[in-house]
């Protein structure tokens, strides 16, 4: 059985991973109305993540016999000022649930919740993964100065998987 705590942090990790995957559909429609295709393809890719995301925390949290509550979602930002931008918000999204999963591993091991424990392991690679991913996406912006956007927008899909 999960603690009452423990069910509380993961139900809101769930809202904090549906919520991701909501910005990163915002990203990729404005993307796409800006004629970046590929940029486009790569944000509805990670939105899709993200809501796999959310499914592996309901699915434990009803497998561990707790209740896992589908949220509301906030409204994510309709524009955005550029490409980078966007890529920074995406980090500074990732870094944020970086430390709500840190969170939940801390409370985890003070409960000597050791499935929980065990099972959260994978996000904590996840989330170095793809905050790796998004670093080296803005590193190779930084790298264009500005310039080179069609054939950045033309090579990001086979960025994916590359960290
Ligand atoms: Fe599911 Fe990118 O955090």
């Amino acid at each position: 059985m999960l603690s009452e705590r423990m069910l509380k942090i993961l139900n809101e990790q769930v809202a904090k991973e549906v919520y991701a995957s909501h910005l990163y559909l915002a990203m990729a429609s404005w993307a796409e109305g800006q004629g970046l295709a590929g940029i486009s393809e790569w944000f509805y890719a990670q939105s899709e993540e993200e809501r796999e995301h959310m499914m592996k925390f309901i699915r434990y949290i009803n497998e561990r016999g707790g209740n896992a509550i589908v949220p509301a979602v906030d409204q994510p930002p309709k524009d955005f000022p550029g490409v980078r931008e966007a890529f920074d918000a995406s980090l500074e999204h990732e870094q944020m649930v970086t430390g709500a999963i840190n969170d939940i591993v801390a409370l985890a091991l003070e409960e000597k919740d050791y499935a929980t424990h065990n099972w959260i392991q994978w996000f904590v690679e996840e989330q170095r993964e793809e905050e790796d991913s998004v670093q080296g996406i803005i590193d190779k912006l930084e790298l264009l100065g500005g310039h080179g956007l069609y054939v950045f927008d033309r090579d990001i899909m086979s960025m994916r998987g590359e960290h």
